[in-house]
């Protein structure tokens, strides 16, 4: 089945951000020219996505802003002669219709906000990409999980190899390498496990925030499934579908920043930064200054 929805949860409370998050949402936080979270909107139109669910919280309705038409503004910058910025602030705009958003009214994790999308998700697999995890690398995540999915119909999670003493953070995968007929190498997961100890850990495959997951995940994010923290975790639901469905692990080598803590975000700023041909000659003397200074 083709891959055509897209979940992309925001309403956490940004904790370890305070106190840029207290009244900027993290995903509204800039990283060079734009929020955070229209990095994830732009991959999943990339990826060939239609329809895309965001998941919100009170106090964060400036997502919505975002993404929403703002004529008046667009009027003046054509008025005072600035039609190239006009121009780009409605190119950015999916089409009209593209986003629906959804409240998640209490604060019970990630695996309780993708729940609340139930009803929205119906019958057919989604893709759930974490606007605080950016990616960077010249291959479309999404796109190679929505590639994996529709190959094998096996759930797909991207992942990637980190060093021994970071999977305290992180869901891990363990499992058989196999290449697809594409020839992408996966991991067929028989183990999934939510922020192991270094001892426990069965390997070093760790989850990124980036997946294809279909409705049987509903049955699995209950209420009163809470796992590590306190929280309803995802990674519990998913690994709670290994015994009746293939799942598979995507290795994605691509650069990647883990934006919702303070040196992940600001690491993604000088990056994305580097990357812009109006920006990168002067963030390179800036990076030189401050080198010479340290
Ligand atoms: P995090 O685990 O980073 O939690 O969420 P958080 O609340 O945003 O941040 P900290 O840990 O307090 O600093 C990962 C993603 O899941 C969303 C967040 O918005 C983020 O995009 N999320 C998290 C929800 O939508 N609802 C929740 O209850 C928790």
């Amino acid at each position: 089945m083709r891959v055509r929805k897209a979940i992309i949860p925001a309403a956490g409370l940004g904790t370890r951000m305070l106190p840029a998050t207290k009244v900027v949402p993290k995903e509204m936080l800039p990283v060079a020219t734009k929020p955070l979270i229209q990095y994830v909107v732009e991959e999943a139109l990339d990826a060939g996505i239609e329809h895309i669910l965001i998941i919100t919280a009170r106090e964060k309705s400036s997502i919505q802003d975002h993404f929403d038409r703002d004529a008046n503004m667009e009027n003046f910058l054509k008025k005072v002669g600035k039609a190239d910025i006009a121009k780009m602030m409605s190119d950015y705009l999916p089409e009209t219709g593209a986003i629906t958003y959804l409240r998640q009214d209490e604060r019970l994790g990630l695996g309780h906000a993708i729940w609340c999308a139930r009803h929205w998700a119906g019958n057919e697999p989604f893709v759930i990409l974490s606007p605080d995890e950016l990616l960077m690398g010249e291959q479309n995540c999404t796109r190679m999980l929505m590639d994996s999915y529709e190959e094998t119909g096996g759930l797909a999670i991207a992942m990637q190899d980190l060093p021994r003493e970071d999977v305290v953070r992180y869901g891990v995968i363990a499992g058989t390498e196999i290449t697809l007929k594409s020839g992408q190498k996966v991991i067929r997961a028989d183990q999934m496990v939510e922020k192991p100890t270094v001892e426990e850990a069965p390997s070093n495959h760790c989850i990124i925030g980036r997946y294809v997951l279909d409705p049987g995940i509903f049955v699995h994010l209950n209420k009163k499934l809470a796992g590590a923290g306190g929280e309803i975790q995802l990674t519990d639901a998913i690994s709670a579908q290994l015994a009746t469905r293939d799942i598979y692990g995507v290795l994605y080598d691509g650069e990647r920043f883990d934006c919702g803590k303070r040196i992940g975000w600001l690491e993604a700023n000088i990056a994305a930064a580097l990357r812009s041909e109006d920006l990168k000659q002067d963030m390179r003397n800036i990076i030189k200054k401050y080198a010479n200074n340290s």
